[in-house]
């Protein structure tokens, strides 16, 4: 089962398996990972996946963008591997990522 590392900011780890095509903020709410509130339903609108990617994975993760930058930009926690989980489509090449989640969400 292929599958995807998510970390949250206290360490506690969580598995969820890779559903192709789904985002990795639907795979999150969908397995009801802590610290992914995903409010506006995955329009870009909101900033509330922010996630940040391995940085071995991130090339994987695709390009942010300009909405997605602009979010981004106005994340506190932001590091130069973050990315909205909602704009990230997963597909079993992506098994063995990992994510870890910012200690707080905008
Ligand atoms: Fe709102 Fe990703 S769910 S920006």
């Amino acid at each position: 089962m292929a599958s995807i590392k998510m970390i949250e900011h206290d360490g506690t780890e969580h598995e969820v398996a890779i559903e192709d095509g789904k985002s990795l903020m639907e795979l999150a709410t969908d397995n009801a990972i802590p610290g992914i509130d995903a409010d506006c339903g995955g329009d870009c609108a909101c900033g509330t996946c922010h996630v940040i990617v391995g940085s071995e994975w991130f090339p994987a993760t695709g390009t942010a963008n300009n909405d997605e930058t602009q979010m981004l930009d106005m994340t506190p926690e932001r590091e130069t591997t973050s990315r909205l989980a909602c704009q990230i489509k997963t597909t079993e090449a992506m098994d063995g990522m990992v994510v870890r989640l910012p200690e707080f969400q905008m």
